[in-house]
């Protein structure tokens, strides 16, 4: 323990710190859970809803032409225009366009109008209005999919709340918006999610790639399971395919209270202020979207308690998500006994003239609460490989979290390790645009519509 760090404070970071025998048993009831999803009878009562994807085959490196993408479900929208010209020639335009926060919250019609409106401006500066390419919908929301380009919301996470989606056909509602524009020529030929988009993106170039893992706003992960488990696919027993891709859907672990016990009051606040109170147990431990808010409610308890930033008076750190997850990033980032950008994250906060203990302090609890989302999702991805009884695999990751912490990785593959039966090879690999590439792998393996070269 850092000796400049108050009694107090370490009390308060107490419950992030899970031990190797919590881990396990997190291991232990994640499996159940998975289990659950994936067979026909528990399916619908399943908290972890193992979603079929439809795609059953991964690419092979072979995959050519010119795709459309778009990307939702991140904190920005984006349109793609992907090429697939050889194995280490992708050529990607692409355009990230503002997302008025107001549109996270309003109608479903006013959201896919936007979606369509940006896609139509898109392909008239590239020139596509008439070229009638393939696309592939990145949607980074549980789905109930009922074929490759259809998909049932469930439900939605990360602060979206659009009305009149839940329940509905996403691709339709996309098509539906195009048709009303009435200017564009659009095949949506995929709908999929982020993590079946960098698993695809990875498996492009890493042919033993199967798992895909999002650590960024969200968090949740896919895996390659032999169709024959596939239960919730109706051709799961005649299906010449012998791979399905399943969606997890792991935010979910928890919801039905069997991750209580690691759990701590501070993740019981975040819970109550968000969209969806008591939904995405797990994923409100992990993530981008939470992370800065538990970091911020232990630092305004600690100021409360008079025992960090005594006289620095911020109104800032007092406002609900002030303190942003790419802080603990930053903070993090510093070397030991150094402060550059602890300073700079203090200064946006208005919080001027800290001690070297206030520092300290604070790194503190950033590190125990990254290092609990990077336990919790070592647990996760252990549940899979132990799930799929491999002895070999490569990871796909993707999302700001696994990308910018600098010590994500290293601890995502310690925990892994020590988790992991001796013997069992993997590999963390940062996957490459899954939004982007891996929709236009998607679509072009769909084999539904033929390329333009
Ligand atoms: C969504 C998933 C998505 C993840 C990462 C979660 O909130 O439910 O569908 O894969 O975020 O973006």
């Amino acid at each position: 323990m850092p000796s400049l760090v108050n009694m107090e404070v370490e009390l308060a970071v107490k419950g992030f710190l899970i031990d190797q025998e919590k881990m396990a048993e997190v291991v232990e009831r994640m499996t159940k859970e998975l289990k659950m999803g994936l067979a026909k009878d528990t399916h619908p009562r399943a908290v972890i809803k193992c979603f079929v994807t439809y795609v059953q085959d991964l690419p092979t490196g072979k995959e050519r032409g010119k795709y459309l993408a778009l990307d939702l479900g991140g904190t920005n929208f984006r349109v793609l225009l992907v090429n697939l010209v050889g194995q280490s020639d992708i050529q990607i335009t692409s355009k990230s366009y503002d997302f008025p926060s107001t549109l996270m919250t309003g109608t479903g019609k006013a959201l896919f109008d936007f979606l369509a409106e940006c896609l139509a401006e898109f392909c008239k500066e590239n020139g596509l209005e008439n070229d009638n390419l393939p696309l592939g919908f990145t949607f980074s929301f549980p789905l109930q999919q009922q074929g490759l380009s259809k998909g049932i919301l469930v439900a939605w996470t990360k602060g979206f709340n659009c009305e009149g989606v839940v329940g509905k056909n996403v691709v339709q509602l996309l098509q539906d918006a195009i048709e009303r524009r009435g200017d564009l020529k659009i095949n949506t030929v995929a709908v999929l999610n982020d993590t079946v988009g960098t698993l695809m993106s990875c498996a492009f170039n890493h042919p033993n790639c199967r798992i895909g893992l999002i650590v960024g706003t969200g968090s949740n992960a896919c895996y390659v399971e032999k169709t024959v488990n596939a239960e919730c696919f109706e051709g799961y027993q005649t299906s010449p395919k012998p791979s399905m891709v399943i969606n997890c859907e792991w935010g979910a672990f928890g919801d039905n209270g069997v991750l209580e016990f690691v759990r701590t009051a501070y993740d019981k606040v975040v819970d109550k202020v968000t969209p969806n109170p008591g939904k995405q147990t797990f994923e409100k431990c992990i993530s981008g979207m939470y992370m800065g808010e538990l970091v911020r409610l232990v630092v305004v308890e600690m100021i409360g308690k008079g025992v960090m930033f005594v006289g620095d008076s911020s109104q800032k750190i007092q406002q609900r998500w002030s303190f942003k997850s790419s802080y603990i990033s930053d903070i993090e980032s510093d070397g030991p006994g150094e402060y550059r950008s602890c300073n700079k994250v203090l200064h946006e906060l208005g919080i001027i003239g800290s001690q070297e203990a206030d520092k300290e302090a604070l790194r503190f609890i950033c590190e125990a609460v990254s290092s609990r989302s990077a336990k919790m999702c070592a647990c996760g991805l252990v549940t899979i490989i132990n799930k799929m009884n491999i002895n070999e695999v490569v990871i796909g990751i993707d999302g700001s979290v696994y990308r910018y912490h600098p010590k994500y990785h290293d601890m995502l593959h310690f925990h892994m390790r020590k988790l992991l039966k001796p013997g069992v090879k993997f590999e963390l690999v940062v996957s490459e645009d899954g939004s982007g590439r891996g929709a236009a792998l998607v679509a072009a393996t769909a084999g539904q519509s033929k390329p333009k070269m």
